[in-house]
């Protein structure tokens, strides 16, 4: 018996408009969401039972997954009414755990694609007699995330949530979104009020002397939070490049779901993943994009690391790089949109509307 907590209540603002009507982690990466690729490696790793902390959009997690039984899983689902920040999450969620104040429990944000040794982190976290172990990874730029400091012991230092202040930028070393707890920690956290685990529980607990492990790991690692990562990852996972127990298909260059229907002629490539219904002419040319469910992309269209929406529709000829086209949007045909353009779901450009050296464009 081994629990875990999934914190699945953001409201993915910087994928905008991609979680309209989805929320994040339910989004499709590789052809199924985001989170069943978490919870099969969740599972793999001896994970039994698992408390979702839910809030925006919260009756469609229960809505894809129902009791869990399809993943192997008992699943269990809490709402915030309003959301409680990632520690009022935790704390929220820890009423419907059921193990003992000194068992360990993983905590994992809903957006992470990965390749930690699930297992090996909680059983280490066991052994280390530690309150709390973070999963750390190493990136180019770590402001976007939480930095963590650790000594030579792999003890944490200090913890700074996305630093403003360049000369605060010490370390590469980041938070990676997962989190072995002993359970008693997390019965301490506040009750009933919004709580940052980044800007508050950590930096409170290593001020009070508790005993706070980083543990550095160098697998594959990516918080698919922004459209460019999101795109990323989706490829990355169709080649192969991250390995994941739930991926629909042997890794390729490009993934078409059954029930997609591409011609011949079109040329997918650079893990392009073509979803249930959707439509892919002759002569289109999809590169390193996410084509969601019923989504249309007409003959000679160019469609380059984009996510093209639900029932959207890209015109012949149209051009569509580094873009995200939300839900039941319809490109014209013979558009040139800007590069990292996002165009809202439902909107809809006439043919010829947008040229990128167009002095206007209206959105
Ligand atoms: N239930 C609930 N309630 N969940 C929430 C809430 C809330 O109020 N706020 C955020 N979450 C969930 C999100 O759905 C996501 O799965 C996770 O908590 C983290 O939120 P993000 O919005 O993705 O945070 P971030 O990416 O800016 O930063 C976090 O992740 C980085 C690693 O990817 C922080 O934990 C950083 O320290 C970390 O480096
Ligand atoms: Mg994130």
């Amino acid at each position: 018996m081994s629990e875990a907590i999934l914190l699945v209540g953001g409201k993915g603002t910087r994928l905008h408009p991609l979680c309209t009507y989805t929320p994040k982690p339910l989004l499709l990466v590789a052809g199924v969401p985001l989170l069943t690729h978490q919870l099969a490696r969740a599972a793999a790793a001896g994970v039994t039972r698992v408390v979702f902390a839910t809030s925006y959009l919260a009756e469609l997690f229960e809505r894809e997954y129902g009791d869990g039984s399809g993943l192997g899983l008992e699943l269990v689902y809490v709402t915030e009414t309003e959301p409680l920040g990632t520690g009022g999450a935790i704390r929220n969620a820890a009423r419907h755990l059921t193990c003992a104040p000194g068992e360990p429990v993983l905590v994992f944000n809903g957006d992470i694609l990965g390749g930690l040794d699930i297992a090996a982190l909680r059983d280490g976290h066991r052994a280390s007699g530690a309150d709390v172990t973070l999963h750390l990874t190493r990136v180019a730029d770590p402001r976007a995330y939480g930095l963590v400091t650790t000594d030579a012991h792999g003890r944490v230092e200090a913890f700074l949530e996305k630093p403003e202040r360049p000369e605060d930028i010490v370390t590469d070393q980041i938070n990676a979104g997962c989190y072995v707890f002993t359970r008693s920690v997390i019965d301490g956290i506040p009750e009933g009020r919004v709580v940052s685990v980044e800007r508050e529980t950590f930096p409170g607990l290593l001020e009070t002397g508790a005993h706070v492990r980083g543990v550095v790991d160098r697998t594959y690692w990516l918080d698919l939070g922004t459209p460019s990562a999101f795109v990323t990852g989706s490829a990355d996972l169709v080649r192969g490049h991250v390995d994941s127990p739930a991926l629909p298909g042997p890794p390729g260059d490009a993934l078409v779901l059954p029930g997609a229907r591409v011609d011949p002629l079109a040329v997918l490539s650079a893990g392009t993943t073509v979803c249930e219904g959707a439509v892919v002419d002759a002569g289109a040319v999809i590169e390193g994009s996410v084509v969601l469910p019923g989504a249309h992309i007409h003959g000679t269209a160019l469609v380059r690391r984009s996510v093209v929406g639900r029932d959207a529709v890209v015109g012949e000829g149209t051009s569509v790089v580094d873009a995200v086209i939300g839900d039941h949007a319809h490109v014209g045909p013979h558009n040139e949109l800007p590069a990292g353009v996002r165009l809202d779901c439902g909107v809809r450009l006439p043919e010829r509307a947008v040229r990128v050296s167009a002095p206007t464009y209206a959105f």
